[in-house]
């Protein structure tokens, strides 16, 4: 592949549309005749309805549909009740106020340490709050503590963090006699459409998902949301098209968040750096649904004979957790890169040193493939250049004075291999113009980009020539955009039907030419027969002799999953600065090395990077979702009290990718990006402070209290 987009920084094509306010968002859509439609919450966490007076409601001008929602038991504040659309977002709220409901308030628990005491009231009916829901072991954990030099056991806590994407969540249902159309914002347009035909009861061929403009996601928007049937069913009573956007208090109630979890972790090691057997326990806590597995990269990521993991979820009346960027890995970095680190200062070892000791080529979970390609080490050596690893204290918190500065780091392993099965149409006209057809949808990541500079290469064509039609379900199938899986699913496919695209172009073309297709070379705009220059044809020559629109369809295909594993690698590298007096936490710089295939734009690539360090300096210092156990609701829904990372709070980012073209993947050798740069984030920082001041934090986010609490502790020697 020669390259001339593929690989370099191509600007957003649609960047002008978005920044100018061009580009249509889900709440922007304006139907005719459109009512707002809104939704009545459970104020308790736990309550049965007895009956719902919609009556005064009905009665009040203006509102036309009023639904009834509860169904048995509310379990979670937040909980959908009732619902009503009105001509105005000011009469909906006035009929919210309007509906009589007669609650019988029962016991409920909302912080999951609570939720395991004898005793705690029961979340769901007949289950124990506690449920076993993960294992894995290899070898013999007993006996691998016994071969180490050194054994350590420590524990880990991540917080409750809410994705808040910039774009609440937002439905318009519109329906035109049996067909609905709904507009959403959605990772997931073909998802929502099925999910929507299922819970209507009616066809999915009769249903439409659009979705042009997305403000993120994270993981909050990648199935059907309770809302949008909601909408959808409030807009066939009241025959008019009904808009529901969620507030920001709504999205920290009902749209699900990144499961707490508490793991420890027990290690064991040889002198020389060898790990002879590592052991997790993890508590994980979804609220009315399941915590996170966090075990996979401790089952696979070092090379270690001896493993064990049990995890448990703990229930709770909060709203269900959801996949967040990159589920449980996320978490799992905080405990495992961090007893790594603590390992490494027991035995006095550089924690990369270490690392790298137990590098593993292969998948060490239940296949025992070898990787395909693994750039992780070229990651160490990158990243470690970058920040300049030489610098850091060889001891943990061997500097002197308030102000404490240290360097630290941690890996990642993701998935990000694509979909089978994705499929795209490119559309060639007879005037030269191109359009690229898929059902993916672009949620702020530049899946429109993309897909131009693939087709752009191929063709041998510029990027903003292309036209990318994405985000409907009528368009052919793509995943949700989740995962890490768009840009592997997708720019095969794209790149795909380009190549069949440019065949049939030298075919035409050697018609012209009088020679065979195989002679014919494609260059700066025309086609041409090697060693003969005259011998040449223009592209639009070739193009006009389509004589009328037509489609060339790609897929991305099967990949041998049953001979290598596949997956991403990164290793994160942060400075910090940590005042003694305070507890506050400032990062300094930061470099970020991934090995995500090849990538197709450097530039949306950094920009993956940067979301994703922000994501998780964030959570690691700020973000944390508290309940309240006397009201049962959460103290922080809304972004006042919920605190995130501000421009302010973002260091140099350096970021790096490594050149590994994994070419038995597909046939860009690309992998995902989307999730990996949230894997190491927070765990880096971390292990920054834990250098800096010598004592491991062990719990995100970090907040100066917290700090204050270790340094106290170290200081009482504990
Ligand atoms: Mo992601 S949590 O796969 O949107």
């Amino acid at each position: 592949m020669d390259g001339k987009y593929i690989g370099k920084a191509t600007p957003r094509v649609d960047g002008r549309k978005i920044v100018t306010g061009q580009a249509k968002y889900t709440h922007d859509i304006r139907l005719q005749g459109m009512l707002i439609g809104k939704i009545l919450r459970s104020p308790h966490a736990c309550a049965e309805v007895a009956a719902i007076d919609l009556g005064p409601v009905k009665a009040l001008p203006g509102v036309m549909a009023a639904l009834p929602l509860a169904e048995g038991k509310l379990r979670y504040a937040g909980e959908q009740v009732a619902a009503v659309a009105a001509t105005s977002e000011q009469i909906a709220e006035k009929a919210l106020a309007l509906i009589k409901v007669d609650y019988r308030i029962l016991p409920a628990v909302v912080e999951w340490e609570k939720a395991r005491e004898e005793g705690a009231p029961q979340v769901r009916d007949g289950k124990p709050n506690v449920e076993k829901f993960n294992q894995a072991a290899r070898g013999d954990v007993e006996k691998g503590f016994k071969e180490a030099d050194v054994v350590i056991e420590r524990t880990y806590r991540t917080g409750f963090e809410i994705h808040h994407p910039t774009e609440t969540h937002a439905s318009i249902a519109s329906w035109d006699g049996e067909a609905l159309t709904v507009y959403d914002s959605t990772q997931n347009v073909h998802g929502v459409r099925d999910g929507l035909a299922r819970a209507l009861k009616m066809p999915a061929a009769n249903v439409t998902v659009i979705k042009n403009y997305m403000g993120g996601g994270f993981g909050s928007k990648l199935g059907l949301n309770a809302h949008t049937v909601v909408a959808a069913r409030l807009a066939r009573e009241a025959g008019r098209p009904v808009k529901i956007a969620l507030s920001r208090r709504e999205n920290s109630l009902c749209v699900g968040y990144r499961p707490s979890s508490c793991q420890t972790y027990k290690a064991g090691v040889k002198k020389d750096g060898t790990l002879t057997a590592l052991s997790l326990v993890n508590f994980a806590s979804g609220g009315t649904g399941y915590g996170d597995d966090v075990s996979e990269p401790t089952v696979d990521l070092y090379r270690c004979p001896n493993v064990k993991a049990e995890e448990f979820s703990v229930f709770t009346n909060t709203g269900a957790s959801r996949a967040t960027r990159a589920p449980g890995h996320t978490q799992a970095m905080l405990g495992l890169e961090g007893v790594m680190d603590e390992l490494a200062a027991a035995i006095g070892m550089d924690p990369l040193e270490l690392r790298r000791k137990n590098y593993s080529t292969r998948n060490q979970g239940d296949t025992g493939l070898p990787y395909s390609t693994k750039g992780l080490d070229k990651c160490y050596e990158a990243g470690a250049r970058a920040i300049g690893w030489e610098r850091r204290n060889k001891r943990p918190g061997e500097g002197t004075g308030t102000v404490r500065r240290g360097i630290g780091m941690a890996s990642s392993i993701w998935w990000g291999t694509g979909a089978p099965g994705t499929l795209v149409d490119l559309v060639l006209y007879p005037d030269m113009s191109v359009e690229a057809v898929c059902g993916t949808q672009d949620i702020g990541t530049g899946t429109r980009t993309h897909m131009a500079v693939v087709a752009a290469e191929t063709l041998g064509l510029e990027p903003r020539e292309i036209t990318i039609k994405v985000g409907s379900s009528d368009y052919p199938w793509a995943p949700a955009s989740g995962g890490s899986t768009t840009t592997p699913s997708v720019a095969p496919a794209v790149r795909d039907a380009a190549l069949k695209a440019v065949e049939r172009l030298k075919e035409l073309a050697a018609l012209k030419l009088k020679a065979k297709p195989e002679e014919i070379a494609m260059e700066n705009r025309v086609f041409s027969v090697k060693g003969a220059a005259v011998k040449s044809v223009p592209f639009a020559d070739v193009y006009h002799d389509l004589r009328r629109e037509t489609v060339f369809h790609g897929a991305c295909v099967e990949y041998p999953e049953d001979r290598y594993a596949f997956n991403t690698f990164g290793a994160h590298f942060a400075e910090v600065e940590v005042d003694l007096e305070t507890g506050k936490i400032r990062v300094l710089r930061y470099a970020a090395a991934h090995d995500s295939g090849r990538i197709i734009n450097t530039q949306t690539a950094e920009s993956q990077v940067i979301g994703g360090i922000t994501q998780g300096l964030s959570a690691g210092l700020f973000e944390e979702r508290v309940m309240d156990s006397t009201t049962g609701r959460p103290t922080n829904a809304n972004l006042r009290d919920y605190k995130i990372a501000t421009s302010l709070d973002i260091p140099e980012i350096t970021t790096i990718f490594v050149d590994v073209v994994d070419d038995r993947l597909n046939n860009l050798g690309a992998k995902g990006l989307g999730e990996p740069p949230r894997i190491p984030s927070s765990a880096a920082i971390a292990n920054a402070v834990y250098n800096a001041i010598g004592v491991h934090v062990r719990e995100i986010p970090m907040t100066p209290k917290r700090v204050l609490e270790v340094l106290k502790r170290k200081e009482a020697g504990s």
